[in-house]
């Protein structure tokens, strides 16, 4: 089973978008986008300008710029797609802007009137995804639901124990609605926390979860699950006794990260980010990252694909959860 991943994209200044042509020639049957669909304080637009919007442009510009993105016309093309499903998160650039936390904004109340656009807008963009069929998202007359919830985590069965590759989870987090000012309290919250910790000690140790994060668990610098020891440590915990992997987004760029031994197994974690941007969003060089997760009974392969870069990869024995 091939499973996509990519994160970090702007239909604003790119206008082609290469990367999804290849992403739909991977034979992938699952494309994961880890946040930042859109630059809603970027590319056209800054932070002030979104801080001081009220909640009807605030909607009208947040559904324009997913809209932007579902009429992309590569884009488009793999949205249509029926072999292949696409599972978006948000990260702070579609959520609200630059290292926008929930947890803080919530207590704001000069931009708390933003939750539910946001909420609304990406609820949409998901129904969109699914319905492989761009034109089912929300027109500007259409107007927008209050009181829709946070994306918050999910988790999904990709195949399971009886199927030829065996068990496969899928844990979509929620890294911005809780997320505290610094990360030290919260990145995903208790409760988020409390439903990925039940749900991967609930399965079998075969299993090979995928976590799914906006933010790395590791950085040097910037945003990083590294800034809650606690949930950090919470992670690295479970990853002794079952086989994670966490796909992350939001440093565009692509990266392995140096596996964590943390018992018998290891911890692995893999970056894409970057597939159509550039480098700082409209400086730098132009980004065409993704990367692609081969799942069979016997191994985890993983490629990294970039422009004039030749593809990385990296090979996990499925049984001793060791890199090759
Ligand atoms: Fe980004």
């Amino acid at each position: 089973m091939k499973i996509a991943f990519t994160s970090c994209f702007s239909a604003q200044s790119f206008k082609q978008q290469p990367v999804w042509t290849q992403v739909g020639a991977s034979g992938a049957t699952h494309l994961v986008l880890l946040g930042d669909s859109a630059y809603y304080d970027a590319d056209g637009s800054d932070m002030g300008a979104v801080k001081a919007m009220g909640a009807h442009d605030f909607a009208l510009h947040a559904f324009g710029r997913l809209r932007d993105q579902l009429n992309q016309k590569e884009f488009a093309k793999l949205v249509r797609n029926t072999s292949l499903r696409i599972h978006p998160i948000w990260d702070d650039h579609d959520f609200l802007w630059n290292g926008a936390c929930g947890a803080q904004i919530e207590g704001q109340p000069s931009y708390r009137h933003l939750l539910d656009p946001t909420r609304a807008a990406f609820r949409a963009y998901r129904d969109a995804l699914d319905s492989h069929d761009p034109k089912t998202f929300p027109k500007p007359a259409d107007g927008w639901n209050l009181g829709v919830a946070e994306p918050g985590y999910r988790t999904l069965m990709l195949s399971n124990a009886n199927d030829p590759d065996g068990a496969v989870m899928l844990h979509l987090t929620d890294g911005r609605s809780y997320k505290t000012k610094g990360g030290e309290d919260a990145v995903l919250g208790k409760a988020q926390m409390k439903k990925l910790t039940k749900a991967i000690e609930a399965s079998d140790e075969k299993t090979v979860h995928l976590i799914a994060s906006g933010l790395t668990f590791e950085a040097r610098h910037g945003e990083t699950w590294m800034d809650c020891v606690a949930e950090h440590a919470a992670i690295l915990k479970l990853a002794a006794t079952r086989r994670i992997l966490i796909l992350s987004g939001d440093v565009h760029e692509n990266r392995f990260a140096v596996p964590w031994p943390t018992g018998p197994w290891s911890l692995f974690e893999v970056t894409s980010s970057g597939a159509a941007l550039r480098t700082a969003v409209t400086i730098g060089a132009l980004q065409c990252n993704w990367g692609l997760v081969d799942i069979t009974k016997d191994q985890v392969s993983i490629e990294l694909s970039q422009l004039h870069m030749d593809t990385r990869r990296r090979v996990i024995d499925r049984k001793k959860w060791k890199m090759l």
